[in-house]
């Protein structure tokens, strides 16, 4: 298995966007299995932008410092994602705006995902050698067994908090 940063972060994209899909498939079904997508899609979703904020994004700031716009844009996606999982963690699936918000949070992530894979994980991969990204994702991998896992979680509440005010 892969331990290059991109590559594990490329994985996590990947089963997001299926779990997007899966609700989308959903949307007009029972409220139970909305519900059971929507708590994947956020744990999905605390867990990568836990790892990303504790250490991709740091690491990326501190070693290419050209692309510090491009970090800090994303550091505001995650907030919004952050306040969108956050209301939906409290909602119920029969809620009548449910639906909506985890629209507007796919709608969201979708956009941001598409900015870090076509924009600046290329210009990260072409400035940093491949050990590099290896002891990056090594450290990802170290930190995801202690990641939070839901949004009301202390960890992903400190993280969205950091983010802000760093
Ligand atoms: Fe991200
Ligand atoms: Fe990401």
């Amino acid at each position: 298995m892969s331990t290059d940063a991109i590559v594990l972060l490329k994985e996590d994209h990947k089963e997001m966007r299926r779990l997007f899909k899966a609700f989308q498939d959903a949307e007009e079904g029972p409220a139970s299995q909305r519900q059971k997508l929507v708590d994947q899609i956020l744990e999905a979703l605390t867990v990568h932008t836990y790892l990303e904020n504790e250490v991709m994004y740091p690491e990326v700031r501190r070693l290419l410092p050209d692309l510090e716009d491009d970090i800090l844009e994303s550091y505001e996606e995650h907030h919004v994602a952050d306040v969108l999982c956050a209301e939906l963690a409290s909602m119920n699936a029969d809620d009548e705006r449910f639906n909506a918000k985890t629209t507007v949070l796919i709608e969201n992530v979708t956009h941001h995902v598409e900015e870090e894979e076509q924009d600046w994980f290329p210009k990260v991969r072409d400035a940093l050698g491949r050990k590099q990204l290896q002891e990056i994702g090594e450290k990802m991998i170290a930190l995801r067994a202690d990641a939070p896992r839901t949004p009301a979680a202390p960890k992903a509440i400190k993280k969205a908090l950091d983010a802000v005010t760093a």
